[in-house]
């Protein structure tokens, strides 16, 4: 119940680039044999910035999957699903925005900073407003508790650990609550009863999170409980009680700063992006006429790396051994930039292959991508479902 569940979302932005692969898509590959993960199209979120123009939304979506899927997402490890077919996550942010203090909200600093951004649309809206929220009904809808995200999105799994904290609170005790948790510790027998008061101890009146840590393992092991009792006892750690909701956390990877063309991170917004299905002519192309050293004007200039966005492509893409030669080779005009950029044409070409590869399969067979998108809808759904069964009891909500 508590083994690491990871979820991630994207907002569907059609075809993808190599700044999506390096920064997100290579370590959700990665991920999907570490973990149990969920990866979902986040199409609700698109409409809080394009309510106004929603007709592209599906085709991007679609678009955006044959990426995932290109890119070696695997529907056989990951279970792959869009968010508007998974309507239990509608009720969970209704339920949730009943206690979500508006202050919250208005803090994210996400909210502001988009304002500010995306002067030309209004979003002075309720959808706006709560995109924290229904992102935190994504997370804790699935009960995860791993999101791989990007340092922008920090700020949104933190809010959604405070609406867990706050929704266990509120509506996590039960009757007795004190007298049942306590009842169940002696049920732990006396050496790791002892243990897991002094872990409680330590955690509350000291705020030690290994104490926590150590709390979960020893409760994680212990198998003469029922699962009342031990939802009962993770609970009564933190204070709160039953765990209904489950505390997410972000799950920061080093992060690749793709460079663009132009040396700026790679962003549809600058420009300056190759995108996965980009013909091989066209990456050819487009690194050819990439700019260099403003210095190094003619062939014979020497020229220095550092100023040069190809330079930062070579950290992607090259090894040592080629570094060198462009470090000694533009330092002293020994070689030209069209030379140099060569062996990053190579490589880029050489990892857009596969990918390339695997689209065209996935594009001539749409009812392939349909039915894998079913099957993760109806996966999703069930554990969806699992979890609102539990909220609406926890809410007085089952009119069973
Ligand atoms: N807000 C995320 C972004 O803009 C997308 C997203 C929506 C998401 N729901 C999520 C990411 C849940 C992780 C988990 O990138
Ligand atoms: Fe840039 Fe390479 Fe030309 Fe030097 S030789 S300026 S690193 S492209």
């Amino acid at each position: 119940m508590y083994a690491d569940r990871v979820l991630s979302g994207m907002r569907p932005t059609g075809s993808l680039h190599l700044g999506h692969y390096h920064g997100v898509l290579k370590n959700w590959t990665k991920l999907q044999h570490e973990y149990e993960c969920l990866f979902f199209v986040a199409d609700w979120h698109a409409l809080t910035t394009h309510y106004d123009n929603p007709l592209g939304i599906e085709q991007a979506t679609w678009e955006m999957v044959i990426d995932w899927l290109a890119a070696g997402v695997d529907p056989s490890k990951a279970t792959l699903f869009i968010q508007s077919q998974v309507i239990e996550h509608a009720e969970l942010h209704l339920l949730l925005s009943m206690m979500t203090p508006l202050g919250w909200l208005e803090r994210v600093p996400t909210y502001k900073d988009q304002q500010e951004k995306l002067t030309e649309k209004d979003l002075s809206t309720y959808g706006f407003l709560g995109y924290p929220l229904l992102q935190s009904a994504d997370i804790l809808i699935y009960r995860a508790n791993q999101v791989p995200v990007g340092e922008d999105q920090v700020p949104h799994i933190e809010f959604s650990r405070e609406i867990a904290r706050r929704f266990n609170h509120l509506y996590g005790k039960e009757p007795g609550y004190e007298e049942k948790a306590e009842a169940a510790v002696k049920k732990l027998g006396g050496k790791k009863a002892k243990l897991y008061q002094e872990l409680r101890t330590r955690y509350q009146q000291e705020g030690v999170e290994e104490a926590l840590e150590s709390a979960h393992a020893l409760l994680g092991e212990t198998q003469n409980l029922s699962l009342g009792d031990k939802e009962r006892l993770y609970g009564y750690l933190e204070g709160g009680g039953k765990m209904i909701l489950t505390e997410p956390q972000a799950l920061l990877t080093a992060a690749s700063r793709m460079p663009g063309l132009d040396g700026q991170k790679m962003s549809k917004s600058y420009n300056n992006t190759i995108s996965l299905r980009e013909e091989p002519d066209a990456v050819s192309k487009k690194i050819r006429t990439m700019p260099t050293d403003p210095a190094r004007v003619r062939r014979t200039d020497a020229g220095s790396p550092d100023r040069c966005p190809v330079w930062q492509l070579h950290q992607v893409y090259s090894g040592d051994d080629v570094r060198g030669w462009v470090m000694q080779g533009c330092t002293t005009a020994g070689i030209g930039c069209i030379e140099c950029k060569q062996p990053v044409i190579d490589a880029v070409l050489k990892e857009l292959a596969p990918i390339q590869e695997r689209a065209r399969a996935y594009t001539e067979e749409p009812d392939t991508v349909k039915n894998i998108i079913d099957d993760g809808c109806e996966k999703a759904r069930d554990l969806a479902r699992e979890t609102m069964r539990d909220v609406r009891e926890a809410m007085g909500l089952s009119y069973g």
